[in-house]
């Protein structure tokens, strides 16, 4: 049984010109000890997909569909019963470690508290555990830290006491939505090291969120690709990376910033960007989603959701140690035969 399976997945909320899908039929499976990524523009609903599995969504989104950890369902589950697995056996890093963590509390406090709720764990033993924990994640002098306040932390000091949180517990998912973004580079790639480290140290699954290609890359072994709160593409990360058979992933690899690129060109070419703008939600087209922005439309795309399209993923064959959990390579798109046989752009 899969540690994680989404099947059917839609929210829909509340907007100012009435209610909208957000999330529209998601489906994909995490096993136990693999790493998925979530990438996509802004608005796509990756946040919101995290915070679904979380049991945070807002009051006013309905959610339909199944989520289930471990065999049991996850939806309609009753806020106690998720409050023990929240921390628990599933756990988030936010994108801002300001949001996560308490300005009141000692940081000591918010890495030991968990430990006491779950695990229930006194409070010396506690102390000694989320000791360890900031040592782990890379807190020097935790001992004599351990009182100081959020704010007597740097940026990346914080989101690593975040992590620390986060893992106290020893969940089996880990999820972090955009846990890089707010930080300068150096750091980011220390935090996402640091992370990768401790999922393969306890075996936990990881759902990395990110529009930034270079960190899904590095960090993940599947994604999903999404547009307008559906996935588009989705496969093992060489694999879509290789072929990109969605003209959006198109898109996006188009518009990343390469070094040079630009001084090769005498300095004058603009960054190619994707034409128009993510719709507003009620605005989504009834078929494809991205039908409205993108040059291969065709009538049909306008008016049903494309097929799933399977693509033979010979050509990128994986590496053993992958195999085991690997997944078909997938696009929703009429063109996805033709694009992915025309080999990457
Ligand atoms: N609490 C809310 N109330 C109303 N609409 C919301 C709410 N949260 C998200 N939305 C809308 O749902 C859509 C998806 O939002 P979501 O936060 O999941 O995007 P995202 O992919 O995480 O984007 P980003 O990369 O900017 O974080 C957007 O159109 C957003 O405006
Ligand atoms: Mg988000």
């Amino acid at each position: 049984m899969p540690l994680l399976e989404v099947s059917h997945l839609s929210i829909s909320l509340q907007t100012p010109r009435g209610r909208a899908l957000a999330v529209r039929g998601l489906d994909f499976i995490l096993e136990r000890g693999a790493t998925l990524g979530l990438i996509g523009e802004s608005g796509c609903g990756k946040s919101l997909t995290a915070l679904a599995l979380m049991g945070l969504l807002p009051a006013h989104a309905q959610v339909s569909g199944s989520i289930r950890l471990g065999g049991e369902e996850l939806l309609g589950m009753d806020e106690r019963t998720l409050c023990r697995l929240r921390g628990n056996r599933m756990a988030m890093v936010f994108q801002e470690p300001m949001t996560a963590l308490n300005p009141v509390h000692s940081i000591g406090r918010q890495v030991a508290e968990p430990l006491r709720l779950h695990l229930g764990l006194g409070e010396r033993a506690a102390r000694e555990r989320a000791l360890q924990l900031l040592e782990r994640v890379g807190i020097r002098g935790a001992q004599q830290r351990y009182g100081d306040y959020p704010h007597q932390f740097s940026g990346g000091q914080r989101q690593r006491i975040t992590i620390a949180m986060a893992l106290a517990c020893g969940p089996d998912l880990l999820i972090a939505d955009e846990p890089t973004t707010a930080l300068d580079v150096t750091v980011q790639r220390q935090i996402l090291d640091l992370v990768q480290e401790l999922v393969a140290e306890h075996s936990m699954a990881l759902l990395l969120i990110s529009h930034d290609l270079g960190v899904i890359a590095r960090n993940v072994e599947q994604l999903l690709v999404m547009y307008g709160g559906t996935v588009v593409e989705s496969g093992m990360t060489e694999a879509v990376f290789a072929r990109r058979a969605h003209p959006y992933t198109r898109g996006l690899f188009a518009a990343r910033p390469q070094l040079g690129a630009s001084a090769a060109a005498g300095g004058r070419r603009p960054l190619p960007t994707i034409a128009g703008t993510v719709p507003e939600l009620a605005d989504l087209p009834a078929g494809c989603p991205f039908a409205g922005r993108c040059t291969f439309t065709q009538a049909q795309c306008m008016q049903q959701t494309p097929p799933a399209v399977t693509l033979d993923s010979a050509r990128t064959p994986l590496p053993a140690s992958l195999q085991a959990w690997a997944q078909p390579h997938v696009a929703r798109c009429l063109s996805a035969q033709a694009m992915a046989a025309g080999g990457a752009a």
